[in-house]
């Protein structure tokens, strides 16, 4: 009956429904970038206009953005929509500051400057805001663009690399609308497909190597990519670089948040009409998209879940002049970290709330996602191992910020070729367990924490993150009291914020500084201290979170404190 269904529709957006060529963003390229952010509206579909979001020109999506490892960019992000947003650089190795995540809001008509050099690998990388409990719903509505690193390694390669002709962005999203045509970002029934922003999508391709940028942009959906008649294609990058060599195969599956560049030889295939596909039948139950959970209830089916079916047609036309008429052997050589030389495991299971709910919310360690508390302090340097358990029901891909991980096993076992190179989202299947290894390097910050989470956005802003913070061993850490200060009353609502400085203190100068989670200093003072309990002015703070950052004789302490109006 499932598969009579999807057919029926299959057949009826073939016949009924104009394919429309595919749209290729412009790319925006050098050191300085500006991206406005803002509210738009697209006919997607007959009828009422979807509200969309989107970044400069685009009323769905946003530009492309080239960056060159090695260069020091100025990312400005512009907020015209009438709403506080953050915007994140998923996957990009950047100081917490930078990062966009839920502490880094931009008000409604004020810009961000995020400035770092760009470190990582050339790969595939994108953006999306990050606002706190808000991710989906913004996101879901079309804010969201790819991000291209190029490096020196990957320009000296045969591959294809001229963009929108040989190499393409492959931004694929499912969507529901409401009877007003409106986005119903936590829609079960997400059977409208996007590829790039474009409904019943068409490219014309060459007949030769050609290059595709695969992103996996949806809410939750999982895809099992391939071709129809099963054309073989090869990997060549997982999430954050180049594999060592192309991985042969007829299918990859991506998770949400996940990347993935593939070649495909056309060569043989010239005036022919091929489509990428999701194989989405093979996937084994409580991977969203795949066949229902049995038991689960209807209101949970879609006609895609379980069913194989298409998501771009190709019709492969000449080749361009320079082509590239084959695929390399090899590519860079990654090295993986040794688990040999690992500081730390961590541990961190996935729950759902109550035990026998697939629906979640899930959490992390029994723990819903709570902006105040910090869940690891990690030191600079720190390489560490983290093993995800997944006690749930249902696949979740996990994510973390400012690392590239590699994957040391699942459920003990060495992963397949194409998931030995550098990532940051990983799937996690129902009831496995998955090790990671990764190296936290290059920046430290005293508060602003970087997040880990679940891709699946309705996850995340239900709950399903936690927030590390990269201390550089200068600051104490959380938790530790040896030379720790202590504030109260905490949170502050009066104008004075008790400190308790450590008894050896008193005679001594001493510095203090408040800054707020965006790493500004907000009020500094210098002071002898002639009693142990010293008293702060905190009249004239706003709302929020702060940090205390005191410095005595040569020693830094820091605590942190919540001011409430
Ligand atoms: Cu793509 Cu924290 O996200
Ligand atoms: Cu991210
Ligand atoms: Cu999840």
């Amino acid at each position: 009956m499932k598969f009579f269904i999807a057919a029926l529709l299959t057949g009826f957006s073939l016949f009924a429904s104009a394919q429309n060529p595919i749209a290729i963003p412009d790319t925006l390229s050098g050191t300085s970038i500006l991206l406005r952010l803002h509210a738009d509206s697209t006919a997607f579909i007959n009828g009422t206009k979807t509200f969309t979001n989107a970044f400069n020109s685009y009323s769905y999506l946003g530009p492309t953005l080239i960056l060159n490892k090695g260069d020091f960019v100025s990312l400005t992000v512009e907020n015209q929509l009438m709403d506080t947003s953050t915007v994140h650089w998923h996957g990009l190795h950047v100081p917490a500051v930078a990062d966009g995540g839920p502490h880094t809001v931009i008000l409604p008509n004020t810009s961000w400057l995020a400035q770092f050099t760009v470190k990582n690998n050339a790969a595939t990388y994108w953006y999306h805001p990050h606002l706190h409990m808000r991710t989906g719903e913004q996101a879901m509505r079309g804010a969201a663009g790819l991000i291209i690193v190029r490096d020196s390694v990957e320009s000296t390669l045969n591959l294809p690399r001229t963009y929108g002709v040989d190499d393409f962005p492959i931004i694929v999203q499912t969507q529901q609308f409401d009877s007003m045509n409106q986005v119903l970002w936590r829609g079960m029934n997400d059977s409208i497909l996007l590829v790039n922003g474009t409904v019943n999508p068409q490219i014309n391709l060459p007949r030769q190597v050609v290059r595709l940028r695969l992103l996996n942009a949806s809410q939750s959906r999982n895809f099992n990519f391939g071709f129809s008649g099963n054309i073989p294609f090869s990997i060549i990058a997982s999430d954050g670089g180049l594999l060592q060599a192309p991985v042969s195969t007829t299918r990859i599956r991506l998770s949400p948040g996940e990347r993935a560049e593939i070649l495909i030889d056309l060569l043989h295939y010239f005036g022919q009409t091929i489509y990428l596909m999701s194989y989405a039948s093979e996937f084994p139950m409580g991977v969203h998209g795949g066949p229902l959970i049995s038991g689960m209830d209807s209101t949970w089916d879609c006609p895609l879940n379980g069913v194989d079916f298409n998501i771009l047609r190709i019709d492969v036309v000449s080749p361009t002049s320079t082509a590239v008429n084959s695929i390399p052997s090899s590519l860079v050589q990654v090295t993986p970290l040794l688990e040999a030389f690992s500081n730390e495991t961590r541990w961190i299971t996935i729950t759902p709330q109550s035990s026998t709910s697939y629906e979640g919310p899930f959490y992390f360690n029994g723990q819903s996602f709570d902006m105040m508390r910090i869940d690891y302090t990690v030191p600079l340097n720190h390489i560490e191992v983290w093993s995800i358990s997944n006690q749930s029901m249902m696949a979740h891909p996990f994510h973390i910020h400012d690392v590239q991980f590699f994957i040391l096993d699942r459920d003990g076992i060495i992963p397949p070729p194409q998931e030995l190179g550098f990532k940051d989202d990983v799937l996690l299947l129902p009831n496995e367990t998955v090790r990671l290894i990764m190296k936290f390097e290059d920046y430290s910050d005293p508060a602003i924490p970087y997040m880990y989470h679940c891709h699946i956005l309705m996850h995340e802003d239900d709950g399903m993150m936690g927030q590390f913070l990269v201390s550089s061993g200068t600051g104490i850490e959380e938790g530790e009291s040896s030379n720790a200060i202590s504030v109260w009353p905490n949170p502050v609502t009066q104008n004075n914020l008790k400190l308790q400085l450590p008894s050896l203190s008193v005679g001594k100068k001493c510095h203090t500084e408040i800054w707020n989670v965006f790493g500004k200093i907000i009020s500094t003072q210098e002071w002898i201290v002639d009693e142990q309990n010293q008293e702060l002015n905190v009249s004239r703070l706003d709302q929020g979170t702060y940090i205390i950052r005191t410095e005595i004789d040569g020693q830094l302490l820091t605590t942190k404190f919540l001011k409430l109006k």
